[in-house]
């Protein structure tokens, strides 16, 4: 039985969905004149923390059950006016992408595998039933932004990971209680500078085990990248700020034994022998763009890349016998970050601590897998060495 409070069937909505097939979406430019002046611009920029200042603009579309996708713009950047009962309110029918735009050296600005995003972005669709936003017309948001916003794209700095960060979302504006697919959903794209995720910098985070709280489980959203997942990892990482840790590993929600993820970002594990260790993706892991370009380029480094299950308790026997050398997270907004404690309830490793002093990691892989895998990234990032792998596109 579909709900009385609506007529329209599960069939009729999924063909709703998907039955709009449009022309390319054209998105009208409306420049505010007020824009930030560029010396006040230009102070943001020196020192932007992180996703704490927006843009001059932003892009907006809605679609409707009816036409689809329509109205696509560029506008000035300001609240959205929602009526206290659009349904994102109450069922948290949501998703968003986090990418970043990076200015290369001759000042042109390009962005990292947005097909990638544009893809998850469509696979979170499916699964928080929202419609599906064709990848040209989302690497076309960005391009519209982010050529109207350029100013806005700072310099790498002396950090070298100063970008733009996109931040394209998707939600249920349509003003409705029933629990049922929205049938108006609003798209836009905010932009914000950005330094360090982390205010440390590279300097190694801890990580509580949250055993507690799962982030995700089965059959869940957990591969999606929806605002869900995000709000449901925050007691997690409450209790970890409690036990003085930076951030909290989410653990399988069957078992709790296996690894999954920081909420936030990836996990990798480094061992001495050359190996690099990621948890598989289970449907309850987010696909991260950082992880799998992290895994192709694992290759070049001469290591051995594993997606597989991780028991929590091998990461502990394994820094406590000195075979772990490192561990990182990844993700878009944290680029790489090295981790340095886990703690648990009753307990806690350090692999820094365990290293036996005369151990040399294996033959040909660097010093710090982590540091130098963030350089590779980077480096391609900011067009610094080829991009033999066709991973940039041009925005402006
Ligand atoms: C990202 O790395 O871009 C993320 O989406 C993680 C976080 C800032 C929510």
């Amino acid at each position: 039985m579909t709900q009385t409070t609506d007529r329209r069937t599960a069939d009729q909505h999924q063909q709703g969905l998907h039955a709009h097939p449009h022309p390319a979406l054209a998105f009208s430019i409306t420049e505010r004149d007020d824009r930030l002046g560029d010396l006040e611009r230009e102070i943001v920029l020196s020192d932007p923390g992180f996703g704490k200042t927006f843009t001059d603009h932003m892009v907006r579309a809605t679609w409707t059950l009816g036409a689809g996708w329509h109205d696509a713009e560029v506008t000035a950047y300001g609240p959205l006016l929602l009526d206290p009962a659009a349904a994102v309110l109450h069922y948290a029918q949501e998703i968003f992408e986090g990418m970043k735009a990076y200015r290369h050296a001759d000042g042109s600005v390009w962005t990292f595998r947005p097909e990638a995003n544009a893809a998850r972005f469509n696979r979170s669709a499916r699964r928080l039933a929202l419609p599906e936003l064709p990848e040209s017309d989302f690497i076309e948001s960005l391009r519209a932004l982010v050529s109207t916003d350029v100013d806005w794209v700072p310099e790498p700095g002396p950090s070298g990971e100063k970008s733009l960060y996109l931040r394209p979302f998707m939600f249920a504006s349509e003003v409705f209680l029933g629990v049922r697919p929205a049938a108006e959903v609003t798209y836009c794209v905010i932009a914000s500078p950005a330094a360090a995720y982390f205010s440390g910098g590279a300097k190694p985070i801890s990580l509580w085990v949250s055993t507690d709280f799962a982030r995700a489980g089965d059959g869940g959203t957990g591969a999606a990248k929806c605002g869900g997942n995000y709000a449901s990892s925050l007691a997690g990482q409450m209790e970890g700020a409690q036990h003085g840790c930076d951030q909290a590993v989410f653990l399988d929600s069957s078992t709790h034994d296996y690894i999954e993820e920081l909420g936030g970002m990836n996990l990798f594990l480094v061992y001495r022998d050359g190996r690099l260790v990621t948890p598989e993706l289970n449907g309850s892991i987010l696909e991260g763009v950082t992880r799998s370009s992290i895994l192709e380029l694992a290759k070049d480094l001469g290591l051995q890349p594993e997606e597989r299950r991780i028991p929590i308790a091998e990461w502990k026997d394994a820094a406590r016998s000195g075979e772990l050398a490192e561990v990182f997270a990844c993700g878009t907004a944290a680029v790489i970050t090295p981790v340095g404690e886990l703690k648990w309830d009753g307990g806690s490793v350090d692999h820094r601590s365990y290293g036996p002093a005369d151990s040399e990691p294996a033959m040909g892989v660097p010093e710090s897998v982590a540091l130098r895998l963030r350089e590779m990234l980077l480096d391609i990032q900011y067009g610094r060495v080829e991009d033999s792998r066709g991973w940039l596109t041009q925005l402006a």
